[in-house]
């Protein structure tokens, strides 16, 4: 069976000493917790939040790197540059970043290849918009976008490859897809995998659903058949909401 898997992905949000008194808080209220849980955490924030989630259960991972392992790219931060302080996961091709900084399919795939060859375990992001959803095109979209984003992946990687379906006309609008309709996207983007890579592949991959995941809704979610868990973003910054949602099944 699949374990469920509960990544928070804070967004531009957090101070280091923010960061400090929230993982403090969170690992007391998470520690006997079953489900696999993550924090995704701006880059100034990492080393902070790596040192805290010491002797935790509590993993840490970054919401983007670049592709390339060094060079002249301002800004920027590589594979490479995480692995060697131990972050874990990474967040790649999430919606704000193909809408607003122009990352592609193509780019998506490139990060996906350069984090397994560093170490890092890819959590890719996948979702339709509004406009799609009313044309009946939610299921080309998001099994194109995974199939590019696994193209030329070894099957050892597709099967450690995170994958978090997360609508985007449901991101930070609290409009949450219905549990049987995240659910369904979900066993579509399975569906693909399992096409190109095998049933037994396919049945391994961690699937999350994301988009207005609350302490609300999270248990109605997460005990779907597909869906592993969840990407969570407002609902991450408050230490006391998001342990509810990791601590789903307890409630
Ligand atoms: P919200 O949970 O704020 O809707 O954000 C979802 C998301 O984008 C997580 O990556």
């Amino acid at each position: 069976m699949r374990k469920k898997v509960i990544a928070g992905n804070w967004k531009m949000n957090m101070l280091p000493n923010e960061t400090i008194e929230y993982i403090e808080n969170l690992s007391k209220l998470v520690k006997n917790s079953e489900n696999e849980v993550i924090l995704c955490v701006p880059y100034v924030d990492l080393f902070y939040a790596l040192l805290i989630a010491q002797n935790t259960n509590i993993k840490i991972g970054a919401q983007n790197m670049h592709f390339e392992e060094k060079g002249a790219y301002t800004g920027e931060v590589s594979a490479k540059m995480l692995k060697s302080i131990n972050v874990e996961y990474v967040i790649i091709g999430h919606s704000e970043r193909r809408q607003y900084f122009n990352e592609t399919d193509e780019t998506v795939n490139k990060k996906v290849k350069a984090a397994f060859e560093n170490g890092l375990k890819p959590i890719v992001c996948v979702g339709e918009t509004l406009e799609e959803r009313e044309e009946g095109k939610t299921a080309d979209k998001i099994t194109m976008q995974t199939e590019l984003a696994l193209k030329d992946l070894t099957p050892e990687q597709v099967q450690n490859t995170i994958i978090a379906y997360e609508p985007i006309w449901a991101i930070g609008t609290g409009k949450t897809a219905t549990s049987e309709d995240a659910n369904n996207s979900i066993k579509e983007i399975r569906k693909k995998i399992a096409e190109i890579y095998g049933q037994n592949i396919a049945q391994r991959v961690i699937i999350q659903y994301g988009g207005s995941v609350k302490s609300k809704n999270a248990k109605e979610l997460f005990n779907m058949s597909d869906i592993d868990g969840g990407l969570v973003g407002g609902a991450s910054l408050d230490p006391q909401e998001f342990s509810k949602i990791v601590n789903f099944n307890e409630n």
